[in-house]
């Protein structure tokens, strides 16, 4: 099988789809809270203590909404807290007025970086449309303070090794001696604490043609080659 770059799959029809949800709210039915379990401002506010502002990155963030709502609240309330939306598409919702509080950057995030560590890491049903989910997951676990928190939903059957057997079952082994839980009920990964994870595993390419995964969504199946430096044979 062909497998595809960053660009090409930035490019393709599955990651630019326009039926793709990214309209999701903070809260209710089509909400952050509902998809991640928990209200991130909710989180967020009780963690608040005075002079230390905090920070919420949403990777994948679609068109904001959810952190436009938040950031109405941190307005209306004089919360000390900082919120920052990346995505690739740039389809943005634009407060208005504009809100100092919120920061939505249009960037990829196989390379894009913060500049301070985050308090509250999420990304909603966005690792479902990264090529090196495993890297990004990796990475988003290194931005975070040293008591952060990172929640992600992730399909593990959108994991596969070189010769297309799955590679959930590995991966999540390899999870736990990383110290991040994966919760196969809601299909969310979860890293408390800054890390550094190490994965053994070399990111091969992507592949848009995976078909829907459980969202019901035409989702991004991506390859790796086990590390066999990092320990473990098949
Ligand atoms: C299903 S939408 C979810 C949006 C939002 N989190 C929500 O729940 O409303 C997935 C988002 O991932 C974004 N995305 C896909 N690949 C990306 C990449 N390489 N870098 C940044 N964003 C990406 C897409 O543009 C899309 O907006």
């Amino acid at each position: 099988m062909k497998l595809m770059g960053d660009d090409q799959l930035e490019r393709s029809a599955v990651v630019a789809n326009c039926r793709m949800n990214r309209e999701r709210g903070l809260l209710g039915s089509n909400g952050y809270s509902k998809e991640l379990g928990f209200d991130p401002l909710c989180f967020l506010v009780a963690r608040l203590s005075a002079g230390k502002p905090l920070t919420w990155l949403d990777l994948c963030c679609g068109s904001g909404k959810a952190l436009v709502e938040a950031a109405e609240v941190v307005n209306t309330e004089g919360f000390d807290l900082h919120i920052v939306g990346v995505d690739l598409a740039g389809m943005f919702r634009c407060p208005r007025p504009s809100r100092p509080c919120l920061r939505l950057v249009e960037a990829s995030l196989t390379t894009w970086r913060p500049d301070a560590p985050a308090d509250l890491i999420t990304c909603v049903h966005g690792l479902h449309y990264m090529g090196d989910k495993l890297g990004l997951i990796g990475r988003a676990a290194s931005w975070l303070t040293e008591d952060g928190l990172l929640v992600a939903n992730l399909d593990l059957a959108n994991l596969k090794l070189a010769d297309g057997r799955g590679a959930g079952r590995r991966v999540t082994s390899d999870f736990r001696r990383a110290g991040l839980e994966y919760d196969p009920r809601k299909r969310l990964v979860v890293c408390r604490g800054r890390r550094v994870v190490i994965l053994p595993y070399r990111y091969l390419g992507a592949d848009d043609q995976a078909g829907p995964n459980y969202t019901g969504q035409p989702a991004v199946n991506s390859y790796y080659q086990p590390n066999h430096a990092g320990g473990r044979s098949l």
